[in-house]
């Protein structure tokens, strides 16, 4: 796991939300004298995350569109961080590496060999590609064209959404607070879609006219292949089927997404679209862009770029499932490179543990030759601690 503090803050709970309205109603008792809105402004939830931005917002499309010849300082990183400087498979000796492709119809067939090629690519890649998965091409489709059309809608009809770093949902342009941090080179939108009290469709876009429909019906596909994908791992755990999503909190699982806009860069070799992080939550269901590469992969020292293969979607291993797994299964970092060409768009579903029961090292993988590798902690506690380490 790796400690990129920010780009793990794909969600934040109604929980310190709540905890925050509780913290002002206190000041305001405490304090009459203070106007209200002020109080709520300056006000911090748990996290210490604030209702504001600490600088202005600038939004990478609109830098985009500016026609700039150059990369704002703001977005150039450092030499050693660079695409690249770093090895890639643009490099010939590992021009054949690819993540694994695994055909799902196949394995619920009671196909060994995909149980097998599936649990290696888990413990070796954190990473593969599913297809036959059970979700129509054509809602792919709609969610991918939906979104570039909201990404591509005038600013004035994103801006309605703009979001904040209290929740992070809505349209946003930087994860983090630091004051003058090196930002990546994205938009983005992020919004929940269980437990069902955090879903609230007018936290969602409401244009283009069908996003809310497509996104809803998208969201309820890939909370199913979710809970597809956590019964496959658990059995290839060794465990019962249902005991990773029993352990992920049962029906009061999480699910979220994220859309990421990555417009084209002038100097694509001096950004990256994301920084280079592992997914905080449970296991990532990405619908990437089928004409644009930029996911990479770390494997060893190596930056792997995924080829998307047809109406497939990439899974990865979160955190959690690492924790869950002792370690067994990998949470793996990945980064996303830009391109001077083609904006690219991408559909981020987070799949993640109820976010206030202790996960930790299920009891079965843990033995006196392989003790817990983690202590107990929430999901809230370590989206928590892995922002003030
Ligand atoms: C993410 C992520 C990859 C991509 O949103 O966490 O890694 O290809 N996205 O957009
Ligand atoms: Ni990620």
């Amino acid at each position: 796991m790796n400690n990129q503090d920010e780009t793990k803050v794909e969600t934040v709970s109604k929980n310190s939300f709540n905890d925050q309205e509780q913290e002002v109603k206190t000041d305001n008792m405490s304090d009459q004298d203070k106007n209200t809105k002020e109080i709520k402004i300056e006000a911090k939830n748990k996290n210490g995350l604030g209702e504001t931005w600490p600088e202005p917002i600038v939004r990478v499309q609109s830098l985009a569109e500016s026609n700039l010849s150059t990369v704002p300082d703001r977005y150039i990183k450092p030499p050693s961080q660079r695409p690249q400087t770093t090895i890639t498979n643009h490099q010939p000796e590992a021009a054949a590496l690819n993540i694994p492709v695994i055909d799902l119809d196949s394995l619920f067939l009671g196909n060994e060999d995909d149980m097998k090629k599936i649990s290696e690519a888990c413990r070796e890649w954190g990473f593969f590609q599913v297809i036959n998965h059970g979700v129509k091409p054509e809602l792919m489709d709609a969610a991918r064209e939906t979104w570039k059309s909201f990404f591509n809608l005038p600013v004035e009809d994103k801006e309605v959404h703009s979001n904040s770093p209290r929740t992070y949902e809505g349209y946003g342009s930087r994860l983090g607070v630091e004051k003058g941090a090196i930002l990546d080179w994205n938009d983005y939108y992020f919004l929940h879609f269980r437990p069902l009290p955090l879903k609230d469709f007018n936290k969602w876009p409401s244009l283009p006219s069908n996003i809310r429909e497509v996104t809803d019906e998208y969201g309820k596909e890939l909370v199913k292949l979710g809970g597809r994908l956590m019964a496959i791992l658990s059995s290839n755990l060794g465990l019962k089927e249902e005991q990773l999503q029993e352990a992920f909190g049962g029906d009061g699982v999480g699910a979220c997404m994220r859309a990421n806009y990555y417009p084209k860069c002038p100097q694509p070799e001096l950004a990256l679209g994301l920084s280079p992080h592992s997914d905080p939550g449970g296991i990532t269901i990405l619908l990437p862009d089928e004409q644009v590469t930029g996911l990479q992969v770390r494997h060893g020292d190596t930056w792997i770029t995924v080829n998307p293969h047809p109406n497939a979607f990439i899974v990865n291993i979160g955190d959690q499932v690492q924790i869950l797994s002792n370690s067994k299964y990998k949470s793996v970092e990945h980064r996303v490179t830009v391109n001077s060409e083609k904006e690219r768009v991408s559909l981020a579903f987070f799949y993640n543990p109820k976010s206030d029961i202790p996960i930790q090292p299920m009891q079965q993988l843990v033995t006196s030759t392989m003790p817990p590798l983690y202590p107990p902690m929430t999901f809230d506690q370590y989206r928590l601690f892995i922002r003030t380490q």
